[in-house]
């Protein structure tokens, strides 16, 4: 391929139009008279979902490996991991002739209901994007690309192709968009694919906010914005608002409508050309990976399953596990022969093989004879002979194993569940066999939240093991014998109730539109924040072994935000086996200028030790570590004053903190204008400077006695500093050398003058 410039010269209008709209379900155009070629993107995210034939949607899929999905391999907090299976995602993709993998997808679950939080990694920007950076470098250090998906605030699936997601300013910057910010800033993704919805008012697919002022030149993304799959609705409206690339093709109408555009001057050409030349640079960018081969099946099953152990979360354990080689063990639940390892839609992988937890466990129980009975049927329906069954075969052995998965189509792209509870047969079915066998363990297949108060209490122990992927069978069966010691963390709340839910009242919204209601307090902000009690909070997971933390240090006490501050705890194994702690760091900001969540996390480290053995972790904390996003400056700023550092094993299981004094550098304008209140003058230092005499006289004035005498039986100061500064001059126009807007104009002349200044 020649020179992009030279090719974007040599280009007709017509194949530059051309090229913007994909030539097939799954491929771009090429343009053979100049020798550029086309590209094949799939889904993603976790496994390689190649179809046998590009020019079709609904083809059959060469099989893939099948890796745990998104909100798994989140609770392995462990990013090198995640950079590992990125690399043989790669590997598999140029073994299958996809240039693009679609994924990974950073949105935050705003609500367990969403039908894709599966899908996703996070109700927290920090972790999403921790995660999502380190699978997308992995996937391209292997020279294939990514698409990093849905930008943005694609929080539901119920009328996903045409909802108005209304986000504020401060929400959308500090919750729904860093996730994409991290990973276009260090992962540099070939694309980012633009989401379905609206957000405040535009789609995604044309908004130039989004896909221009922020994602290309504030982030300075320099791969091409890809639409969701059928997003477009307005092909010209979406090159004017960034989107490079429309997917899927082939769409004569579309092309059409950009060269006609571009000849009546309704869309410069220096717009498609831009687009083109980014279109131009993936192209290269691919046809530098040669692709074909085959890859190596069972190396990349074994990647699985480590990843599906990692992943698991021990809930709740009363000493059941690990098993404690029982001589008879009951097998209860049909996922536990037929196993529910991935979620409903485009990112559903034909498995290159599947391991059955039944087998597996039969594999590693030596001696000990297994049972199995159904306990529950495929569908939603009740079934009370076969609740009766399995606990006949609880009460004959020494524990029993309970695998529950919802029925397959419930959590699934494309609509939302209509509620997070397990069916009524398996809650009385776990109910049941818990009382008729206390040695037993639940093990849940869910790629979301679940509730369990209606039978936790009961479990003797809990296993969230997600959404497995092809490998987790054998990987369950590893962590209930003790081959791995659980490690893995959540990375959302699991409520006591649905109805906590901080969405729950603006979840799904109304046709036209959803209000994201609770703003910036999201999954754990809201309930840490609000003092809600939850099942499990943010961060929880358990261990086989116990580890102590202690001699929390950071690097200073008074610090700026341009240096950052770096801190340091130990983290002991004071149990009997070998285990993996994941140590997080929370900042809490003891003062601020704006309504602040409890605390936020802003780092993270898994760590392995041995019995016995301490290491020492660091984290950095810099800038954003301490920042919010100020809507009325449009900007990230610090403010100066105390931080707490708090350091823990969960975000509700704060082991060690300190408190550390931080000196800002931002530079602010002053908000001081007409309506400006008594309050904000005083509280502004420059505006305190040049009024503060004025107003104490004022007040001062209002504050005496004849006005407790005269009935108002107030605190009159407190109420005139809630009026405008302007409003409080008015009640004394007679005796004031000038106009009251004069005066007000005058004092605000001088902030800006001393602003200057300074
Ligand atoms: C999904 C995307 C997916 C695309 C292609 C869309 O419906 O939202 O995540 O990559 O289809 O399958």
């Amino acid at each position: 391929m020649q020179d992009i410039d030279q090719l974007v010269e040599a280009m007709t209008l017509e194949e530059k139009a051309t090229l913007c709209t994909g030539s097939a379900f799954w491929v771009t155009a090429a343009i053979e008279r100049l020798d550029i070629s086309a590209i094949v993107l799939s889904d993603g995210p976790h496994g390689v979902r190649r179809s046998t034939d590009v020019n079709e949607m609904m083809a059959e899929h060469f099989p893939a490996t099948c890796f745990p999905t998104a909100s798994a391999l989140a609770a392995t907090w462990n990013t090198a991991l995640l950079h590992e299976i990125g690399q043989t995602l790669g590997e598999e993709a140029i073994a299958l002739n996809v240039d693009v993998l679609l994924g990974p997808g950073v949105n935050m679950k705003r609500s367990p209901r969403c039908g894709r939080n599966f899908e996703y990694f996070a109700e927290d920007p920090f972790i999403a994007g921790e995660m999502g950076a380190a699978l997308a470098e992995g996937v391209q250090s292997k020279g294939v690309g990514t698409s990093l998906k849905h930008f943005a605030a694609n929080n539901q699936e119920t009328r996903r192709f045409t909802i108005n997601a209304i986000v504020d300013e401060r929400t959308l910057h500090e919750i729904y968009l860093p996730a994409f910010e991290t990973v276009v800033k260090r992962a540099k993704p070939w694309t980012v694919m633009c989401a379905y919805n609206r957000l405040n008012g535009p789609y995604c697919s044309e908004h130039h906010e989004l896909l221009v002022d922020i994602l290309k030149q504030a982030w300075g993304f320099e791969g091409v914005v890809v639409s969701d799959w059928g997003a477009v609705h307005d092909r010209v409206a979406a090159l004017r608002g960034g989107l490079d690339l429309e997917m899927p093709g082939p769409k004569a109408r579309r092309v059409q409508s950009v060269i006609e555009a571009v000849q009546r001057n309704e869309l410069d050409e220096a717009v498609l050309d831009e687009s083109v030349r980014r279109i131009l640079r993936i192209v290269k960018q691919a046809t530098a990976t040669p692709k074909g081969g085959t890859f190596d099946v069972a190396k990349h099953h074994a990647l699985a399953r480590r990843a599906a152990g990692e992943a698991i979360v021990l809930l709740k354990n009363d000493g059941v596990l690990p098993l404690q080689q029982p001589s008879k063990i009951a097998v209860i639940g049909r996922s536990a022969k037929q196993p529910q390892y991935q979620g409903g839609g485009s990112s559903h992988i034909t498995a290159t093989r599947v391991d059955i937890p039944f087998d597996e466990l039969q594999k590693q129980a030596g001696d000990a004879t297994l049972s199995y009975s159904e306990g529950y049927p495929a569908g939603a329906e009740f079934d009370q002979k076969l609740i009766d069954e399995a606990v006949a075969a609880a009460q004959a052995v020494d524990v029993a194993l309970l695998y529950v998965a919802l029925p397959g189509n419930i959590e699934s792209e494309g609509y939302d569940r209509n509620d997070i509870a397990l069916t009524e047969q398996q809650i009385a079915l776990i109910k049941a066999v818990c009382t008729a066998q206390p040695q037993t363990v639940v093990i849940l297949n869910s790629g979301s939240v679940m509730a369990m108060s209606a039978w936790i209490d009961g479990a003797g122990a809990v296993l969230q093991a997600w959404f497995m992927g092809q490998a987790g069978g054998g990987a369950i069966a590893d962590v209930l014998f003790g081959a791995v010691n659980p490690s893995g963390k959540l990375t959302e709340t699991f409520p006591l109730r649905l109805a906590d839910t901080p969405s729950h009242i603006n979840f799904p919204g109304n046709p036209r539109e959803v209000h994201y209601g609770e703003g910036i307090f999201i999954g754990y902000r809201y309930y840490e924040t609000k003092d809600i009690p939850v099942l499990f909070p943010f961060g929880h997971g358990l261990s086989y072994t116990t580890f102590d933390y202690s001699n929390l240090q950071t690097s200073a006490t008074l610090f700026d935000d341009v240096d950052g501050l770096t801190i340091s705890v130990d983290v002991t194994n004071t149990g009997t086996v070998a285990g993996q702690e994941i140590v997080q760091c929370y900042v809490r900001d003891v003062e601020s200028g704006l309504m602040r969540p409890d605390k936020e996390l802003k780092g993270f480290a898994k760590v392995a030790l041995d019995p016995g053995e301490t290491k020492t972790v660091t984290m950095k904390l810099d800038f954003r570590a301490f920042a919010y996003y100020h809507p009325l400056y449009k900007q990230w700023i610090t403010e100066d004053g105390e931080f707490e550092i708090l350091v823990g094993a969960s975000s509700a299981d704060i082991r060690l903190q300190t408190t550390v004094s931080l000196r800002s550098t931002v530079m602010l304008p002053s908000l001081l204008n007409r309506e400006s209140t008594g309050g904000d003058w005083l509280s502004d230092p420059r505006g305190q400077a040049v009024v503060a005499p004025l107003l104490e006289q004022m007040l001062g004035a209002f504050n005496g006695e004849e006005h407790e005498n005269g009935g108002l039986n107030m605190d009159t100061r407190q109420m005139f500093l809630q009026v405008s500064l302007l409003g409080m001059l008015e009640f004394q126009e007679g005796a004031l050398p000038a106009s009251p807007d004069e005066i007000v104009d005058g004092l605000l002349a001088q902030v800006h003058e001393n602003q200057t200044n300074t």
